[in-house]
């Protein structure tokens, strides 16, 4: 077949595909550790990491391997029947993260809608709210996925705008505000309150010091069930396994997805203790894919590879060094940089027409692929395995790009 350019691969895939995203035009054959390469073999550091799902490095040959090897034996059984590979996931996850249980799902999204349904669950057999009366106390700004009930506790219009009617039971507070969530926990009827450590999609908004656990506190002294969405911010992201860790806080329902795979593979996780997670009873959720073998052998050599490399003492001292030079760079289009570990973004202010979207264009043709957020922010977010080395090399590439904006 001959050549296509990138630009035919782009005006093929507008022309076939639903255009529910407007990426970078950059098109990407090839992924080796902190880099990717196009289909014109231009090389470039990868600072998005497929939203942070790709920590542990493109194509790590550990899970890689580990994919290969159980898709040559079983694939999928569903759940109708039982196979050799589920329970030994299900062992070592939960002794990961130390809960009693895991139920096993496949995207982001879906882990949320699961800790919904558990925590609605929980309300009425536990908890004894009356049937169908349930709330939940969800955050603005949040970004917890796409379904409609996912967008149902949405504030970003893009996400929710023409997709009502939309799921009853969710009630909005401002994020990093306390006192809105003390005062919404005095109703009886909530049954649980779902947040982000860090809201990634939002721009990587870090909330003050002590709010999780000061939330976690809360909750726990109104009989509600802390739930995080560690989907973006879990698996060593923000230099801890995961980002509630930098306060000690348990959460009661803990939802894992992206990194939990490396990127190789959908897998996405709910974890609870038993008093929780057992309220859902057989017949009443589950998915066909959801703990395929393949994937239960996926998240494990990944959940390894990330203990193994220390990934998160790497993002906690490699995310120092980048929030430093950061800062150190003198331009008037930076006007913030924030984050935790390796999970930052740089509030960009336009000049000269020039906004977040051209800055990520310039870094492209420099050799640095990262995507703008909600217009002016930019997130960066390289693979874990970075070395400080190439991740000094990256940051003089974004300093040149910058200057060029001067
Ligand atoms: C915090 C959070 N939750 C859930 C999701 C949804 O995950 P998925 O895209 O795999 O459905 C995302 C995706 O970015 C996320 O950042």
């Amino acid at each position: 077949m001959e050549k296509m350019t990138q630009q035919e691969y782009i005006a093929r895939e507008d022309k076939f595909g639903a255009h529910n995203y407007h990426p970078l035009p950059v098109v990407l054959e090839r992924g080796e550790g902190v880099f990717v390469w196009d289909t014109d073999g231009n090389k470039y550091y990868d600072f998005l990491s497929a939203y942070s799902a790709v920590n542990q490095g493109h194509c790590h040959p550990k899970i890689v391997d580990a994919m290969v090897e159980q898709a040559k034996k079983l694939t999928l059984t569903s759940r109708a029947f039982y196979n050799n590979i589920l329970g030994e996931y299900e062992e070592y996850v939960t002794k990961y993260f130390g809960y009693d249980k895991v139920l096993p799902m496949n995207t982001g999204a879906e882990a949320d809608e699961t800790a919904l349904k558990l925590c609605r669950k929980w309300g009425y057999a536990k908890k004894g709210i009356p049937a169908d009366q349930a709330k939940i106390i969800c955050c603005e700004e949040n970004f917890h996925g796409r379904t409609i009930s996912i967008v149902s506790m949405s504030t970003d219009p893009d996400s929710y705008a023409g997709f009502g009617p939309f799921t009853p039971g969710f009630v909005k507070i401002p994020y990093n505000d306390l006192e809105a969530l003390e005062r919404e926990l005095q109703d009886p009827n909530v049954a649980g309150f779902i947040v982000e450590p860090i809201q990634g999609e939002a721009g990587v908004f870090v909330p003050d010091a002590g709010y999780l656990k000061k939330a976690h506190e809360l909750c726990k002294k109104n009989n509600v069930l802390f739930i995080a969405d560690e989907v973006q911010t879990g698996i060593a992201r923000t230099g801890k396994l995961l980002a509630v860790d930098h306060e000690e806080v348990r959460p009661d329902v803990l939802i894992l997805g992206k990194a939990i795979s490396g990127g190789v593979f959908p897998v996405s996780a709910v974890l609870a203790d038993d008093d929780i997670m057992l309220v859902i009873k057989p017949g009443e959720h589950g998915s066909t894919f959801g703990g395929n073998p393949i994937a239960c052998k996926v998240a494990i050599a990944a959940l390894e590879v990330v203990k193994e490399e220390k990934l998160a003492e790497k993002a906690e001292k490699l995310g120092k060094i980048f929030r430093d030079e950061f800062n150190s760079i003198d331009s008037d289009m930076i006007s913030l940089v924030r984050g935790k570990g390796l999970l930052n973004a740089v509030v960009i202010k336009p000049k000269n027409g020039k906004e977040a979207w051209d800055v990520c264009v310039a870094m492209k043709e420099a050799g640095v692929l990262a995507k703008p957020t909600h217009g002016d922010i930019i997130r960066f977010a390289p693979p874990l395995t970075i070395t400080e080395e190439e991740l000094r090399e990256a940051i003089a590439k974004i300093k040149e790009v910058f200057k060029s904006f001067e």
